[in-house]
Parts: structure tokens; C-alpha cells; sequence
């Protein structure tokens, strides 16, 4: 007996299967959320979600990658916050960035200087599109990424939101030769990190989008071209172009907010940017950042064992 209650969607990001692709495009935009609203889910305590509060962030992940809860958490700078959130979500495995506080969760605020303040992410300024991670190694892929929000800029510091299974969408749907070009495993080279000459991290090649083992679309991307060297073949080159004119065309797809004290964003790492900040002596912003190599709503290893064993005992 199949234990799941979707389809495999593996199947939809194969090129050679139209029909799989148009099944699942087709309930994809029927069900996604029309606004940035209906992505909202009110919550008591993120600490500690009644079942009903999990089950709607679930839902609208299922639905769109992404979910925000708006709690009465406030200014509270308690870690296990997002910790434990991330926690009744599925998400357990952090990636330990080497400038993330030893628990795992970044605190993002502009930094006055030192390490920190070398990376945009510890400025003010704003960030392009991308999703986060996408230098990480194969190993250490982030699929889940939540932010919460612990104080906001004085003006400033909104984030766009696309689902990349929506960018997939618009780009399959003008030429599935770009899907072509942007699957494959030389696409996108991270360049080595060199520090006082010494290799840091080796150069790596990897693809844009990707299907993981359980037939999800997974996307590495970054509109910065500093960081990034690309396959310079016309395929490729044209896959791009399409990509930056789609993210940078005005988009009903696109989700614009930002997250006040007490609200966060839980994603299965969708495309996002950042728009510039301005901090005051009243509000300087401050966000956790935690990145995980699960998806949200992966189901949490007590879980997995006990469908594993239902499976083998209904085999007998
Ligand atoms: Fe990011």
C-alpha cells in the first residue's frame, strides 16, 4: 500500500513526460495563493503549535513552499523560538554556517564590522534574487529555510517571495529546452573561496534546478554575478536571460512583505531578495535565519520508522 498521499511529482519535472508536467501545472496554479495573505497563518505560541496551527503552516507549504505565521512572540530574543518551530515543522538538521552563532541559527543584523560585515546579509543593503545555500556542496543542500523576526529596520528590509516551482513553471512554459539547459550538472560553477591563499572551499559545478530523491524540484540560484561563474554556451546563456526576465518582470506570482516582530517566514527554499534598510535607535532590524537539509513537514524520525515497519508488516 502506497502510505503517501500525493502522487509522486517526479514525474512532472521530466522533460519527456508532457503529461505528467501538465497534470501537475495544472493543480499547482489552481491551488496557489492569490495573495500574500492567504499565506498567513496566526499563531499562539510558535514554541508550541496546537495541531491545527501546524497543519495550516503545512498546507500552505504543500501549497506555495512557503508559509508565514504571525505569533504575539514580539521582540522575545529567545532562539529556541525558531528552534522549536523548525523542530514541529520537520526541520532538525541545520546547516552550521561558519558565521551562524554555534547553534546553528544566524542572527542577522548589520554588523559594525569584522567577518560579519564582509557579507551582505550583515548590511543593510539589498540582496538580488537567490535561494539561500546555493554554494553549499551537494551534502549540505538547504532545503528549508526559516526566518524570524525579532525586530524590523526603520524603514526598509521587505522581502520578495517566488516559489520556484513557479519560476519553473514560467520558464518550461516560453522553451523546456531552458529546463534542459538549467538541469544540467555543469550549469553553475561557485568558484573556490580563497582565504590568505589557502582554499577554503574547492571550486564546485552543480545544476539550477535538481530532483531530489523524493521527486521534489529543488533550485540553486543567484542573480549576483560576483560570485558565480555560468556554462557559457548559448543554451544556457538564453536560459538565463529568461530566468532574469521573468524575476524581473512585475509578476502576480511574486509575493512582497515584511516581517514585523513576532512574524517569520518558513520556506522549502523559495527564490527570495531583500529590499535596502534603514535602521534607527528605535528599530534595528534583526532576523534568525535557520537553514535545514530537510523540507518542511519531512516526517520526523520516530515517524519514518513506524511507516517503514506499517510497510514491511502489510508486505508479509
Ligand atoms: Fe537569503
Amino acid at each position: 500500500m502506497n502510505l503517501r498521499m500525493e502522487p509522486q511529482a517526479g514525474a512532472a519535472f521530466d522533460l519527456g513526460d508532457d503529461a505528467a508536467y501538465q497534470a501537475w501545472r495544472a493543480r499547482k496554479l489552481a491551488r496557489f495563493p492569490k495573495t500574500l495573505a492567504e499565506l498567513v497563518v496566526q499563531v499562539r505560541d510558535p514554541r508550541a503549535l496546537s495541531s491545527g496551527e501546524r497543519q495550516a503552516l503545512l498546507e500552505r507549504c504543500e501549497r506555495a513552499n512557503m508559509a508565514i505565521y504571525a505569533s504575539a512572540a514580539g521582540d522575545d530574543l529567545d532562539k529556541e523560538i525558531p528552534r522549536r518551530l523548525g523542530l514541529q515543522l520537520g526541520l532538525r538538521d541545520l546547516d552550521a554556517n561558519y558565521l551562524a552563532d554555534d547553534d546553528g541559527i544566524s542572527p542577522l543584523a548589520v554588523a559594525a564590522r569584522g567577518t560579519r560585515g564582509e557579507f551582505i546579509p550583515y548590511t543593510n543593503r539589498g540582496i538580488n534574487w537567490h535561494t539561500d545555500g546555493y554554494y553549499n556542496p551537494p551534502e549540505r543542500t538547504v532545503r528549508a529555510v526559516l526566518l524570524h523576526c525579532v525586530a524590523r529596520a526603520e524603514s526598509g528590509g521587505e522581502n520578495d517571495l517566488l516559489d520556484h516551482e513557479i519560476a519553473y513553471i514560467q520558464l518550461r512554459d516560453l522553451n523546456p529546452q531552458h529546463i534542459r539547459a538549467l538541469m544540467a550538472g555543469d550549469a553553475m560553477i561557485i568558484p573556490a573561496r580563497i582565504e590568505d591563499g589557502r582554499v577554503e572551499r574547492p571550486e564546485q559545478a552543480g545544476p539550477v534546478f535538481s530532483v531530489d530523491a523524493g521527486g521534489f524540484l529543488h533550485m540553486r540560484y543567484t542573480a549576483r554575478a560576483l560570485s558565480i561563474k555560468w556554462k557559457q554556451d548559448a543554451a544556457t546563456q538564453a536560459a538565463l536571460a529568461a530566468l532574469e526576465g521573468i524575476l524581473g518582470a512585475p509578476s502576480p506570482w511574486v509575493f512582497r512583505g515584511r516581517l514585523e516582530p513576532g512574524m517569520g517566514l518558513v520556506s522549502n527554499n523559495v527564490l527570495h531578495t531583500r529590499t535596502p534598510f534603514s535602521d534607527s535607535a528605535r528599530h534595528q532590524r534583526l532576523i534568525y535565519r535557520a537553514r535545514y537539509y530537510q523540507r518542511v513537514g519531512a516526517a520526523p524520525a520516530a515517524d519514518k520508522m513506524k511507516l517503514h515497519s506499517l510497510s514491511i508488516g502489510e508486505k508479509r
